[in-house]
C-alpha cells in the first residue's frame, strides 16, 4: 500500500498534489510519503511482534537523512557497507548500537571508524577480514563483535545480480568454512563472537528461499553448540520483495509467521535488514515530459529525467509503472519512455502501453523509493536531482537539487595545463 492516489484525475501524495510540488521544486524530483514510510516500517516490526529483534533498515536503498531519522525515532537500526553510510546513520541519529556492518569489502579505516564508532556488530565475510578486525581491534585496544556471514547456498529466484546467497556468489563464508571460521575467530583476543548472519538476496517474492536458509542455518548452530560457541544475535538479511507490476510478494506478517515458525523456540535477538520493503512503493521519480515523436511503429517520450537519475531499468530491464501527474481522457499509445543521456539503455520503458502525453506534461516513475537516489550519478554532468518529503499537507526538500557548481566541486586543474 501507498499514500499516493489520484483526486479529481490529480496524483496527490498524501494531501499534497503532486504537480504543485513539481511547479515549486521544478523536475525531476524523488518524492517519498512519509505516512507510506512510517507505516511500511511499523508493520515490518510488527511481524516480529513477542520476540526480541531489531531492524535495521538498509541504508543502501534508501540513506536520505530525513528517511533515516524517521526510522531512528521509530527505534530501528541501520545495515551499512561502508564508512559513508556509518557517517549518514550517525548523522541521522541512529545510535550506534542498532548498527550493523556487512560487506566483502570492509577497508582498514572503516574498520577503525565503526569499532570507534561502537557498533553493535561486523558481518565478517572472510578470514583474511576477521584478522584485519582482530589486529584493528587490538590496536585501538577493543574487542570487536562479530557475526559471521553465511552464504545459504540458496536460489532467491530473482534477478541474478541481486542474488546473494548463492555458492557462486561473493558474499559470505561457505558452511564448512563457517565452522573453521567460528573456531578460529573463537581464538582471537580482540574479537567477541556474538552472532551468525545471512541474506538471501533481494526483490524475493516467496518465503521458502528465507524458510531454507533459516533451516541451513539451524543446522550450523547446532554444530557450533558442540564447539560450544553460544550466539545471542540471528541476523536474517533482508530481501522481501514488493509489487513493481504483477508480484505477489508476501505481506511481511507472512514473512514474519513463517520465520518464527520455522526458527521454533528463539534463543536469540533476531536482526532484520529490510531495505525495498520499507522504501521502494513509499517513493516516486517524477519527471516532465520535454518531447514526444513518432518512432518505428511507436512513440518516443523523452523525459527530463534519465538512466542516471534512476539506473534499475537499464541495469536490470527492471519493470516500474509509470502514471500520469494529470489523468486526460486522451486514449494510448505505445511508447518508449526515455531520457536525454548519450545511450539507448538509458529509457525507464519499452514498447509500453501508456496514456498519450505532450510536451509539458508530468509523469511520475511508481516505486523508486528503494535504490532510486542512492544508485543515481552525475553521468553525463547531471546535477542529482531533488529529494522531497511529504507530511500530510506539507511538502520538506529534504536534498536540494545539485548545481553546476556542485558539479566541480573538488575538482582542480594543475598548473602545468
Ligand atoms: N542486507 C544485505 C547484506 C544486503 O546485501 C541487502 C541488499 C539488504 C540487506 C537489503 O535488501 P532488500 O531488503 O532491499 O532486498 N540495487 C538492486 C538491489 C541490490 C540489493 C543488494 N543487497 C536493485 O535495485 O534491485
Amino acid at each position: 500500500m501507498h499514500y499516493f492516489d489520484y483526486r479529481n484525475n490529480r496524483m496527490y501524495c498524501e494531501d499534497v498534489s503532486v504537480s504543485d510540488i513539481a511547479q515549486q521544486v521544478g523536475t525531476p524530483f524523488y518524492l517519498y510519503s512519509h505516512a507510506t514510510l512510517r507505516h511500511h516500517f511499523l508493520t515490518f516490526q510488527n511481524a516480529f511482534e513477542g520476540v526480541s529483534h531489531l531492524v535495521c533498515f538498509s541504508a543502501k536503498s534508501n540513506s536520505n537523512l530525513a528517511v533515516l531519522r524517521l526510522f531512528a525515532t521509530l527505534g530501528g537500526g541501520l545495515d551499512i557497507v561502508s564508512g559513508g553510510e556509518l557517517f549518514r546513520g550517525l548523522k541521522a541519529g541512529i545510535p550506534p548500537d542498532r548498527i550493523v556492518y556487512s560487506g566483502v569489502g570492509k577497508r582498514e579505516d572503516e574498520i577503525a571508524y565503526a569499532l570507534e564508532s561502537n557498533i553493535l556488530m561486523f558481518n565478517v565475510e572472510s578470514f583474511q577480514e576477521l584478522e584485519l578486525i582482530n589486529r584493528s581491534a587490538a590496536r585501538m585496544k577493543k574487542k570487536a563483535p562479530i557475526a559471521l556471514r553465511i552464504n545459504p547456498d540458496i536460489d532467491p529466484g530473482t534477478h541474478p545480480y541481486i542474488s546473494t546467497g548463492l555458492r557462486a556468489n561473493k558474499f559470505g563464508l561457505t558452511m564448512e568454512a563457517a565452522v573453521e571460521a567460528y573456531k578460529a575467530a573463537n581464538d582471537l583476543s580482540h574479537v567477541e563472537v556474538i552472532g551468525i548472519s545471512c541474506h538471501v538476496g533481494s526483490q524475493v517474492t516467496e518465503v521458502a528461499p528465507f524458510v531454507d536458509a533459516i533451516a541451513h542455518i539451524k543446522d550450523l548452530i547446532a554444530t557450533l553448540d558442540t564447539f560450544g560457541v553460544s550466539l545471542t544475535y540471528l541476523d536474517l538479511g533482508g530481501g522481501l520483495g514488493i509489487t513493481y507490476d504483477e508480484e505477489f510478494p508476501p505481506h511481511p506478517s507472512e514473512y514474519g509467521r513463517a520465520i518464527l515458525e520455522t526458527l521454533g523456540h528463539v534463543p536469540f535477538t533476531l536482526i532484520l535488514e529490510p531495505g525495498r520493503v520499507i522504501v521502494g512503493n513509499a517513493g516516486i521519480l517524477v519527471t516532465r515530459v520535454l518531447y514526444t515523436k513518432a518512432g518505428d511503429g511507436k512513440d518516443f517520450v523523452i523525459v527530463d529525467s534519465a538512466m542516471n537519475d534512476l539506473a534499475r531499468p537499464s541495469l536490470y530491464g527492471a519493470y516500474h509503472a509509470i502514471e500520469p501527474v494529470v489523468r486526460r481522457e486522451n486514449g494510448t499509445t505505445k511508447a518508449d519512455v526515455v531520457g536525454p543521456i548519450c545511450e539507448s539503455g538509458d529509457f525507464f520503458a519499452k514498447d509500453r502501453q501508456i496514456p498519450r502525453v505532450q510536451a509539458g506534461d508530468l509523469l511520475a516513475v511508481m516505486s523508486a523509493g528503494a535504490y532510486g537516489f542512492t544508485m543515481s550519478s552525475n553521468y553525463n554532468s547531471r546535477p542529482r536531482v531533488a529529494e522531497v518529503m511529504v507530511k500530510e499537507d506539507r511538502f520538506y526538500v529534504v536534498r536540494a537539487r545539485e548545481s553546476y557548481e556542485d558539479l566541480i566541486a573538488g575538482e582542480s586543474i594543475p598548473p602545468f595545463l
